[in-house]
């Protein structure tokens, strides 16, 4: 038996701090005494206690991606950033369409071992938007995969998308789309508005996002599938989603923290970094999406990490690779616009960051109550601890964070995956 004594925590950060019991990864007691016997102790130092961030959307870029990012050094980026599951996009080369490739990133992430890495399947071979992938064997894998995703790119043929939800229904796995009709966003790199205009970059509208997710809609209520929208970032498209959600619609969706903090103002520094898909888009669309994350309309948090290397990324904005970092920077980012602007507390972080993401890709063992019985997946905050960003103390094996030099007062100090630490700042 291996047991571990996490000391002065605040589950949820609410009342006093107590002492959690973690015997052979399950937690046997979340009031134990200082004195409690353990092979090993985490000094908690008062933090606040929330189960383990679920992250829906990571590019982990394992296989053929690795001089961006690998499973290991995505997994202590993830474990850094107090998550002890992710899920890695299937916009891999070769593409994960596969039930072999699935078993290859699941097995890594377990050998790994610092958070489970679950496979994204492709929705269609290769990404290419036309043969659908074989959902079935790709469930039943090792791998056990439970999302399908052609993410980078849209499943942009309607009747595609509309059989993608009648065979998805069939295994109950979840479809996650990228909403972008791509004959709207040729040429383009940045949200179309008067930014673009005045710098003279193609402009990608927000048509271009609300007219996929429009139609989704549609296909899922009349075809009863689970479809999940990925990145939502526009105002239309938190208007759609909370009509699709009155009309029944089996639908669900996410917010990344950078579609939360920053808006296309930045793009007059014409730096490569901050081109992502979708784009930055206005102050009036991250109002919206912020109001739409506390009310539930939008469901959770994603990153959408998408690791890329300097090459990719140091060029002009119209060659940049489309990506961001997010993982190591995401827990800071929520807390610091919703704890600490008195929008929300602790319980609607671990709602939007844990709960709900492991409710919506039915993982068993993630978003579970901080209570004795359940798994010991967990992640220790600290809330006054001040930071600023420095990608050279990243684990990740990319740099292209948009948030150098900010400055946040809210870091992870520790995580733990199934009873083992994964991650601990200065904490032993
Ligand atoms: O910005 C993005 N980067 N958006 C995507 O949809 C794909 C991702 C990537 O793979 O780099
Ligand atoms: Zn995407």
């Amino acid at each position: 038996m291996t047991s571990l004594l996490i000391t002065n925590v605040r589950p949820y950060g609410e009342g006093e701090p107590v002492n959690v019991l973690v015997e052979n990864g399950v937690i046997a007691s979340v009031n134990a005494g200082a004195d409690a016997q353990a092979d090993s102790t985490l000094d908690g130092k008062g933090a606040v206690l929330l189960p383990g961030l679920v992250d829906m959307h990571v590019h982990l870029r394992y296989p053929g991606g690795e001089d961006a990012e690998t499973i290991e050094t995505g997994s202590r980026a993830a474990a850094r950033g107090g998550f002890t599951a992710v899920f890695a996009m299937a916009n891999t080369t070769p593409v994960n369409d596969s039930p072999v490739i699935s078993e290859a990133i699941w097995h890594k992430g377990q050998q790994v071992g610092l958070c489970d890495v679950h496979p994204v399947g492709a929705v269609t071979k290769g990404l290419e938007g036309e043969t659908l992938t074989e959902f079935g064997l790709m469930a039943r894998s090792d791998a056990k995969v439970r999302m399908f995703s052609d993410d980078g790119k849209c499943v942009d043929n309607p009747r595609v998308m509309r059989r993608a939800i009648e065979y998805a229904r069939g295994t109950d796995v979840l479809l996650a789309q990228h909403c972008e009709e791509p004959r709207l966003t040729e040429g383009a790199s940045a949200h179309e508005g008067e930014n673009a205009g005045r710098l003279g970059l193609g402009g990608w509208p927000r048509v271009a996002e609300e007219s996929i997710v429009a139609r989704d809609i549609l296909l899922a209520r009349d075809y009863h599938g689970r479809v999940h929208f990925c990145h939502a970032s526009t105002a239309g498209s938190v208007e759609l989603i909370a009509w699709g959600k009155q009309q029944g619609a089996d639908i669900t969706a996410e917010v990344t923290p950078h579609h939360l903090l920053l808006s296309d103002d930045l793009l007059d520094t014409y730096d490569g970094t901050y081109r992502v898909n979708p784009p930055l888009r206005e102050e009036t669309d991250v109002e919206a999406l912020r109001r739409a994350l506390l009310d539930g309309t939008v469901d959770v948090v994603a990153t959408d990490h998408a690791p890329h290397t300097p090459e990719d990324k140091a060029c002009e904005f119209e060659l940049a690779r489309p990506g961001m970092l997010g993982l190591e920077t995401s827990l800071a980012i929520i807390a610091e616009i919703f704890v600490k602007g008195g929008l929300a507390d602790w319980r609607w972080v671990a709602k939007v960051m844990s709960e709900r993401p492991a409710e919506i890709t039915r993982l068993a063992d993630q978003g579970r109550p901080i209570a004795e019985g359940e798994p010991a997946n967990l992640t220790l905050v600290n809330e006054d601890d001040t930071w600023a960003v420095d990608e050279a103390g990243f684990a990740s094996k990319s740099s292209n964070t948009p948030y150098r030099g900010h400055t946040f007062s809210t870091r992870v100090a520790a995580t733990v995956l199934r009873g083992e630490v994964t991650f601990a700042g200065d904490r032993r």
